[in-house]
């Protein structure tokens, strides 16, 4: 039975369309709803059941599908609402200007065996080209080493200080816009570590 496992483990992982998915809410169909809807709960443990109100609200929403159509990842440009918003900058102590609060990257989420593939760059930097010049924000476990890393390599900033949210150490990024490239989030006001 190990061996099967083994060899199972061995075999390459199945291909992937050559482009992910990106559209708006409004533009998805009930069951591409209910598919990202099963990943960002399989990502995500704080999900809750106003998350199918927070998808509808999104400004764009992408997914990644092998070639048999099964989904693979996920991630989405949210636009978060302004009480959390205010909720993160009270939290780190950095000031989210309005621009900067409109649209955060989050339910980033590839299904194990595809991970390391590029899956979630991929997604991240299609999402992050359709709003070129404006600010993008996005959370991450302070212990997520792996979000980070990407986060960093796709030009987010660290910013203010960690904060806990649902019992969960998070720590903030922020993508400045054309306007923002000398305000708040230059790298001055970035925090190390
Ligand atoms: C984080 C996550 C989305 C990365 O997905 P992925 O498709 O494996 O990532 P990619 O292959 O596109 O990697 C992009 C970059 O992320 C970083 N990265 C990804 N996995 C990493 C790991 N295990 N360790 C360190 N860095 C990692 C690297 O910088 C990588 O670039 P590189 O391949 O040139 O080194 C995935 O691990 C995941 O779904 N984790 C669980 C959910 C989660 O934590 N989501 C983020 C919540 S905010």
């Amino acid at each position: 039975m190990w061996e099967e496992v083994a060899a199972v483990n061995a075999l390459p992982p199945p291909p992937l369309r050559p482009d992910p998915v990106l559209k708006r809410p409004s533009e998805f169909s009930k069951a591409e709803f209910v598919d990202f809807e099963t990943l960002v709960r399989r990502g995500f443990d704080g999900s809750d059941g106003g998350l199918p109100a927070r998808l509808r609200r999104a400004n764009l929403l992408a997914y990644q599908a092998g070639t048999e159509g099964e989904w693979v990842g996920i991630a989405a440009l949210k636009r978060p609402h302004p009480a959390y918003v205010r909720e993160v900058a009270r939290g780190t102590g950095f000031d989210l200007a309005r621009t900067q609060g409109e649209l955060e990257l989050g339910w980033v989420f590839v299904i194990p065996s595809h991970r390391r593939r590029g899956v979630a760059r991929q997604l991240c930097t299609r999402l992050l080209g359709r709003v070129e010049g404006r600010a993008v924000f996005a959370t991450t476990r302070s212990d997520n080493g792996a979000m980070k890393e990407m986060l960093e390599a796709l030009g987010f900033l660290r910013v203010g200080r960690p904060f806990s949210r649902r019992r969960e150490a998070l720590v903030l990024f922020v993508r400045p816009g054309e306007a923002g490239r000398s305000g708040p989030a230059s790298p001055e006001a970035k925090v190390g570590g």
